[in-house]
């Protein structure tokens, strides 16, 4: 356990329904299944959904919590103290992981002092952990919303098409801009017919060779995730012998896990 606050961050980005959040919920199963544990989901996706891909209902939001500091006065308690109390009861408790769900952000007004809270009360919570995952929503200004100083290993997460991985290439140089220091980036290109067409991976060779974007690999347009998506059910469900999952936990084998 050797970066950011003890635990290492693990997070997503890549263009709206590109498959961060399955692949999150993926990466979940993995971590878990290879006790590499305890892990802590946070959905940092103002319209929140990752619960629903592990079967879990969301009762309070880390946003709730700061729009009520701010007009409560918590009794008998600073602000920290009452920060830090309601983020434990928000943490949503699971076999091997817990999630937490930061809602959304702030509206008009000055909420300074209470996002600092936060983050104090994140950075001492992340202590805790040995995976941080962060789910976010397409554009990397959400990653900020969390105040980490670095982050261990950024999925971006790609479409099978030409612009998708264009895009993702993109999101490799935006990430620079970023006061974040990321250490890797991993591209995942999701949803790839199979076999591979050639066509897409000339694009994705191309792609790498002028970033600093790992390969990861690619996980296949998969009927079970459909199906499991369809009958809302938890893709924490899946057998690990579905070929997507087995894509996806070998990409995660070679960047976090056993194989690094
Ligand atoms: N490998 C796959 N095979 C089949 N369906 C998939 C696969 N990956 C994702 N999907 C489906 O594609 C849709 C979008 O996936 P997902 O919600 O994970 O994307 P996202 O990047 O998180 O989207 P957003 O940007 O809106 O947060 C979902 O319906 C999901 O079930
Ligand atoms: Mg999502």
């Amino acid at each position: 356990m050797s970066s950011n606050n003890g635990a290492k961050i693990l997070a997503m980005a890549g263009k709206g329904g590109t498959g961060k959040t399955t692949l999150t919920a993926l990466l979940i199963k993995y971590l878990t299944s290879m006790n590499l544990t305890p892990v802590l989901a946070v959905d940092a996706d103002a319209n929140a959904n990752l619960n629903e891909l592990l079967g879990l209902d969301v009762d309070v939001t880390l946003g709730e919590i700061r729009d009520r500091m701010k007009t409560e006065t918590p009794q008998g308690m600073t602000k920290n103290e009452f920060m830090e109390f309601h983020i434990n009861q928000a943490i949503i408790e699971a076999s091997g992981f817990d999630l937490l769900v930061m809602g959304q952000p702030e509206g008009p007004g000055c909420y300074c002092m209470a996002n600092s809270i936060l983050a104090e009360v994140m950075a001492k919570l992340a202590r805790n952990y040995r995976y941080l995952l962060v789910d976010n929503e397409a554009g990397m200004e959400h990653l900020s919303r969390l105040n980490l100083r670095k982050i261990d290993t950024l999925f971006v997460v790609s479409d099978p098409s030409a612009r998708g991985i264009l895009t993702a290439a993109r999101i490799a140089e935006l990430t620079k801009a970023l006061a974040v220091q990321v250490q890797q980036k991993v591209l995942v290109v999701n949803r790839v017919p199979q076999p591979v067409p050639e066509s897409l991976d000339n694009h994705v060779k191309d792609a790498v060779s002028k970033t600093d974007l790992l390969f990861g690999g690619y996980v296949a347009a998969s009927q079970e995730i459909f199906d499991t998506e369809m009958a809302q059910g938890s893709l924490l469900e899946l057998p690990e012998n579905t070929p997507a999952v087995q894509q996806a936990f070998k990409i995660f084998d070679k960047f976090i896990g056993s194989g690094q």
